[in-house]
């Protein structure tokens, strides 16, 4: 595996390469087995597999974790190297925004990113698209794989593709999960051994919903009431917790009937979010 920290080395190892198809994998690091499943479905599918790892500032909120993110650069290089990634590039925040990031161009996508993350989270996913649009552009990927955990961050960078026409195929890759049902998050790894055995109660509770909803209930305010109840009864304090149409997000009607329960929550200062698609 080749390293690149400056778009001018990556970008001409790129047209050195002799490849027909690129998978492109972004991320943020400290990665885990959610992460090495889209590198293995890039490696599969692709000659060439490249991976970034970059903190995106422009992303995180004044009072968010940036500085205390989790970086793990050995351990993800072994692990790259090990699902068989090409090239990892690697770059600064002056390379990619130079020496002001809050002057430089934005992309955003308006509402799909106002409620859920994007209400609990300003800015966030403005910096997301801008982030995601810079590096395909410097890329050039045939297409990129991006975690479903993250459905609304996906749904997102979908839209975008398509409304500005980008030349990559996004993929959406079914969320990682531990045993107990926990989507695996970098952020796991700020829970205590109390809170991490408390956490699984968000997935727990939006699997009852979905067997609801599977079930043919139909009365949408009764069993988000009922969820938010559980999660805190739980110790888990509910940021949102919704049922909405999968494709645009918006509030479920009866009518739907591809649906996505979208949920978030704190346990203790650490924010998870989990999301499940039914189809009714
Ligand atoms: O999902 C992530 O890790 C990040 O939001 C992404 C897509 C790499 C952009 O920084």
């Amino acid at each position: 595996m080749q390293i690149f920290e400056t778009i001018e080395s990556l970008q001409s190892a790129l047209s050195g390469a002799a490849a027909n198809t690129l998978g492109f994998v972004p991320t943020m690091g400290n990665l885990h087995a959610g992460h090495l499943s889209l590198v293995s479905r890039a490696r599969g599918e692709h000659d060439l597999v490249v991976v970034s790892i970059f903190v995106n500032p422009l992303q995180f909120g004044a009072n968010e974790d940036l500085d205390s993110y989790p970086r793990t650069l050995d351990a993800d290089t072994a692990a790259l190297i090990a699902a068989g990634c090409d090239f990892l590039f690697l770059p600064s925040a002056a390379e990619l925004y130079g020496d002001d990031m809050q002057a430089s161009t934005r992309v955003q996508v308006p509402e799909l990113g106002t409620h859920y993350c994007g209400a609990s989270r300003p800015g966030h996913f403005d910096g997301v698209t801008t982030v995601v649009t810079k590096l395909f552009n410097i890329v050039q990927p045939d297409a990129a794989y991006f975690g479903l955990k993250d459905y609304q961050q996906f749904s997102i960078i979908r839209k975008m593709v398509d409304d500005l026409a980008l030349p990559v195929s996004v993929h959406g890759i079914e969320t990682a999960r531990e045993a107990s049902g926990l989507a695996l998050s970098s952020r796991n790894g700020y829970l205590s051994a109390e809170q991490k055995a408390v956490a699984p109660l968000l997935y727990q509770t939006i699997k009852g919903i979905g067997d609801a909803l599977a079930a043919g209930d139909q009365d949408f305010k009764r069993l988000i009431q009922a969820g938010k109840q559980q999660l805190q009864d739980a110790g888990l304090q509910p940021d949102y917790l919704a049922i909405a149409n999968s494709a645009t997000l918006r509030p479920a009607t009866r009518e739907d009937s591809h649906l996505v329960i979208l949920a978030a929550a704190f346990l203790g200062s650490t924010r998870l979010i989990d999301n499940l698609r039914v189809s009714v």
